[in-house]
């Protein structure tokens, strides 16, 4: 048994950071995002928020040219995120920094593009994107994925455990109304398909939590982690068509 008394947050990086994504998606998913996003060239400058390791990062880089700039507040993440790209041959390109997301440190009117997959709802959709938009040059583009009600029904437990998490969710058209009042031109809104939950992020992730169960054997607060994961999953499994991570592409007015 490892003596060490992990923090939630030690736990949370200890099972992610050797994962591909941190989150639901994929890069099937970030390329049909990227096909309604035009105008990107050579100067373009793109900033990936709450990036992680970069899995999305390093899929957009391949199929944009320009310069993309991750941000993420753990730094263990953004250390990957930089060894990823020099072994990919993008760092020139490609570069990560500490730093958060609702504290943007960059010039207002940056960026051609904001991209941010799986984490807005830590700040919150509104919050996020109106933070956003005075980082975009007219015309920009963002495109976020955010957990999301598919339907009016709220299932209680849902609600209960995204609430126990911080997040508060909104249904798709009020994400859509949102983005429109925020100033943007809504230009395509897709739900990630199930197996973006299911294999690309609660497979690996299961792999490593086993590690951790390892790890960690009869250290309570892991214990209560591991569990809460697991319901994670039993919950998505059980309610999958009530909500599920929504791509939300739009245009800066
Ligand atoms: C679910 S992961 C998604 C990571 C990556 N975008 C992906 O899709 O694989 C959420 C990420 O948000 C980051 N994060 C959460 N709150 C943040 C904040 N306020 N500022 C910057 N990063 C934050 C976490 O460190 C984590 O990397």
């Amino acid at each position: 048994m490892d003596n060490k008394q992990p923090s939630i947050f030690d736990l949370i990086v200890e099972a992610h950071i050797g994962l591909e994504r941190q989150g639901p998606g994929s890069s099937q998913m970030t390329v049909q995002a990227l096909s309604f996003i035009g105008n990107l060239d050579k100067i373009s400058r793109v900033a990936d928020l709450a990036c992680g390791t970069g899995g999305q990062t390093m899929v957009l880089a391949q199929n944009i040219a320009g310069t993309i700039i991750g941000l993420d507040f753990c730094p263990g993440f953004i250390d990957i995120f930089n060894e990823n790209a020099r072994n990919l041959k993008l760092q020139e390109r490609v570069h990560g920094i500490v730093g958060s997301m609702d504290n943007l440190p960059f010039d207002k009117e940056e960026f051609d593009l904001i991209w941010s997959e799986g984490a807005i709802d830590n700040i919150g959709f509104e919050k996020g994107i109106r933070h956003w938009n005075g980082f975009l040059k007219r015309n920009g583009y963002i495109a976020v994925t955010c957990p999301s009600w598919f339907t009016d029904e709220r299932p209680v437990e849902i609600e209960k455990f995204w609430g126990d998490a911080g997040c508060e969710l909104d249904t798709v058209g009020q994400n859509v109304l949102i983005m429109q009042k925020a100033g943007y031109i809504p230009l395509a809104i897709f739900a990630l398909p199930e197996e973006c939950w299911t294999d690309n992020y609660f497979a690996p992730r299961e792999a490593a939590l086993k590690e951790l169960s390892k790890k960690y054997a009869g250290n309570k607060t892991a214990e209560d982690f591991i569990e809460s994961n697991k319901y994670e999953v039993e919950l998505y499994s059980k309610f999958k068509q009530y909500y599920g991570y929504v791509f939300y592409i739009g245009q800066k007015i």
